[in-house]
């Protein structure tokens, strides 16, 4: 018998599940397994990556200050002369750049000297000569000029000269198109990649196992404190010591080939022995430093042939003179080698022997982080320290974050299935608008603030970095939905390819069974009639 309320029932069952299969099941498939991805600024990445200096004009403010004589528009003087200097260069700049001449404004008593302070000041002398001075410990140019040069009206394209040649002779030779790539190569290997953090590590090392100590406290107290205050603004130094016993970096192994050498053993033989992995591997302890540097004193097993130091400095150590040798290790650190090996009695390295060991290391930091890329800039550490925060700032950070945005979108855009989350979006916005922020601190430096604008510049730069590498490294990315098109359907139809069968055959069935069963009432009403 055929039950119209059932049939009735089980056609409204399979129309139901085809609407829910159709209105919820796909969409819901669909949402599920599509990938989200946000939207990102590509074309502005791009243009920001093909012309990476494009938005930046950046202007350091420079103050006259002249008592002698009043020359109330020399400001404007100068200023044309260090225009027409920078604009006359060569091959023009690769980063656009220019000063902000303004006299010392005397009147103001809110303009304390304490304002001039960190400021680059050009001192004017009057005096019997020409001529120009940058002390060592501040940032003020001293020009003396005679009453001639006032008469010649030379002495604005004087100031102007001494300012490009001396102040900011860093900015004026490295700023130029085409300067970064040939400094990359020769000396500058020596250095590691800028970090704002970086550990140094010194350890005394000795290939036996008489007791030494040192002095080291008092040295790093006393010499590497006042150096590493000078130098945070740039980089924060960590300092830790240690002392290595029966290990003298390879050295031992020297003693017993010997007899190998057809000459005399010089330093330049030691570098085939010498292995300083054992000392770089611990250093993966201060991993999340990411960058670090050594100082490694060696007192070898045996003493070493004297032929080796014969450019090496004698030391004092003791009651006894014996020479050692230093190499500066390229993005590695600074190797003290010492002639003799240590007596068996305890010694104890003295402040005298360690003195100018760390002194020297102290200059050598200098190299080893890039600060200096000419030597004789060290003769101005302040200048070239602001210098430097001014082109890690544009060339290390800024730089390398547009690279990392740049890598970001074409990683997004080689692989279409990857998923690019909202946080990954919301950082690369707010690393634009930071960028933005530190062009607008280079460009328009507001000399009000308490800080100087190249630290805060300098500071907003390592944040950048951070974000930028923050966006690209998003787990999300990296881990999932890597999963293609093609193989997401091999991965669902074995599930979705049963139900669609069992829901479309129960429709077809349904209305298949309308006719059946008006057939059967047919059947059963002619059965009835015969009846
Ligand atoms: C520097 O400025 C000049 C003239 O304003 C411009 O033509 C040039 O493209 C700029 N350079 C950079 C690197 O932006
Ligand atoms: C300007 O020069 C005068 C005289 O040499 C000096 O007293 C004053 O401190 C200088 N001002 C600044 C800001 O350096
Ligand atoms: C000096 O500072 C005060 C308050 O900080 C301000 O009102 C005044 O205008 C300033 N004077 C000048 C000449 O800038
Ligand atoms: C070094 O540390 C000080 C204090 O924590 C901080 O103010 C400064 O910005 C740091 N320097 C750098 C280069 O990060
Ligand atoms: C030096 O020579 C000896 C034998 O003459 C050999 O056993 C040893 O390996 C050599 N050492 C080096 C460093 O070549
Ligand atoms: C060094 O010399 C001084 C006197 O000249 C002596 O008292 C001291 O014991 C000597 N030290 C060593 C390690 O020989």
């Amino acid at each position: 018998m055929c039950n119209r309320y059932q049939k009735l029932s089980r056609r409204l069952v399979c129309i139901t599940l085809i609407l829910l299969y159709c209105f919820i099941g796909i969409p819901l498939w669909y949402k599920l397994t599509t990938v989200y991805r946000a939207q990102l600024p590509t074309q502005y990445i791009k243009s920001l990556h093909e012309n990476k200096h494009q938005d930046i004009h950046m202007v350091i403010p420079v103050y006259l200050n002249f008592s002698t004589y009043k020359f109330p528009d020399l400001d404007k003087a100068v200023q044309a002369q260090t225009d027409s200097v920078i604009s006359n260069i060569e091959n023009g700049w690769d980063v656009n750049w220019s000063l902000q001449l303004q006299n010392v404004n005397q009147n103001n008593l809110n303009y304390t000297t304490d304002f001039y302070k960190d400021k680059y000041v050009v001192q004017l002398i009057l005096d019997d000569f020409v001529g120009c001075s940058v002390p060592y410990d501040g940032k003020d140019t001293i020009v003396f000029y005679n009453e001639e040069s006032i008469l010649s009206n030379d002495l604005p394209f004087f100031i102007a000269q001494s300012l490009m040649e001396h102040t900011f002779k860093l900015e004026y030779n490295l700023l130029r198109k085409g300067a970064q790539n040939g400094n990359k190569n020769g000396d500058s290997n020596i250095a590691i990649e800028y970090s704002p953090q970086v550990h140094i590590s010194l350890s005394v090392l000795t290939g036996k196992g008489y007791p030494v100590s040192w002095e080291i406290e008092d040295i790093l107290n006393e010499y590497f404190t006042p150096f590493r205050k000078f130098i945070s603004p740039v980089v924060n130094l960590t300092v830790d010591t240690e002392i290595i016993y029966y290990n003298d970096l390879n050295l031992n192994k020297l003693h017993n080939s010997i007899g190998n050498f057809t000459h005399d053993p010089i330093i330049e033989d030691l570098s085939a022995i010498i292995d300083l992995s054992e000392l770089t591997g611990k250093n993966n302890y201060y991993a999340n430093e990411k960058s670090v540097l050594n100082l490694a004193i060696v007192f070898p097993e045996h003493d070493l042939p004297h032929s080796l130091f014969k450019n090496g400095s004698p030391v004092t150590h003791e009651n006894d003179t014996f020479a050692v040798s230093s190499f500066l290790v390229p993005q590695w650190g600074s190797l003290i080698i010492n002639e003799h090996a240590l007596p068996s009695n305890p010694v104890k390295l003295s402040k005298a022997y360690l003195k100018p060991i760390i002194y020297k290391f102290s200059n050598e930091i200098f190299q080893l982080l890039g600060l200096s890329d000419f030597k004789e800039s060290l003769s101005t550490p302040m200048l070239t320290i602001d210098s430097f925060k001014r082109i890690t700032t544009i060339y290390s950070n800024l730089d390398k974050s547009v690279d990392t945005l740049r890598s970001l979108v074409d990683m997004t855009e080689e692989l279409p299935q990857m998923a690019i989350p909202k946080q990954v979006a919301d950082d690369v916005m707010e690393a634009l608008d930071l960028r933005l922020e530190i062009v607008g601190f280079l460009n328009n430096p507001n000399d009000e603030t308490d800080e100087l604008i190249w630290d805060i510049a300098l500071r907003k730069s390592n944040e950048l970095v951070d974000i930028c590498e923050h966006a690209f490294f998003h787990k999300d990315m990296m881990q999932q939905n890597f999963v293609p098109q093609e193989h997401k359907i091999a991965v669902y139809l074995p599930l979705l390819g049963p139900i669609s069968v069992v829901c479309f055959g129960g429709l077809i069935k349904s209305l298949k069974e309308k006719s059946l069963c008006d057939g059967n009432e047919a059947d059963s009403e002619e059965t009835k009639k015969e009846k």
